[in-house]
């Protein structure tokens, strides 16, 4: 394992050297908008578009690991385009978010119940404490792309975002970034 500088696309999140990638496309999100004919709509009319994508920079035998997520601009009915959402398997490993271009809000949650956002801007780096839920949202227009670094042990887990979402919808409302209660919660 040698030190190595990679080169990282702020309008794209390409990275000069990765080791895995992956996309989710909007099939993939049935049952997690709330707006499902909006969902179906839009698969009719667009086909089963990217909404995102990640990259990963994994040396084996390393503590951490970095990539990029990549996040098309859109909604489906009132939801901005956004991540699956997750917990770390491990409850001691947080991660970092570093912005380089677009615009969003990071919604966290902890196990007890509390809510934060952070706004996702160029230059904005969140930080994720260990045992916080966290799923990203494209508020703006643009291509969201940020960077994460976090442990590779971490883990994900997914479930229980993917049972009933997180507890607060980021919606918008006559043009307006808003955040709702989830009526799932
Ligand atoms: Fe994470």
């Amino acid at each position: 394992m040698l030190p190595e500088g990679v080169a990282i696309d702020p309008l794209t999140g390409a990275m000069s050297s990765s080791t895995g990638e992956y996309s989710k496309r909007l099939s993939e999100f049935r049952g997690v908008y709330r707006d499902s004919a909006a969902l179906e709509k839009m698969l009719a009319e667009r086909g089963d578009i990217e909404t995102y994508r990640v990259v990963e920079h994994r040396q084996p035998g390393s503590d951490i690991f970095f990539g990029t997520t990549t996040m098309a601009p859109g909604k489906v009915g009132y939801e901005y385009f956004m991540t699956r959402g997750h917990y770390h398997e491990r409850r001691d490993r947080g991660e970092i978010y570093y912005t380089q271009s677009g615009s969003g809000l990071l919604l966290l949650q902890s196990r007890q119940g509390d809510v934060r956002t952070v706004e996702m801007k160029p230059g904005t780096c969140a930080f994720i404490p260990p045992d916080w839920a966290h799923r990203s949202v494209n508020t703006g227009s643009a291509t969201l792309v940020f960077v994460w670094c976090c442990n590779q042990d971490a883990g994900h887990d997914y479930a229980e975002i993917a049972a009933r979402g997180m507890r607060q919808l980021v919606l918008d409302r006559n043009g307006s970034v808003t955040l709702a209660p989830n009526p799932n919660y």
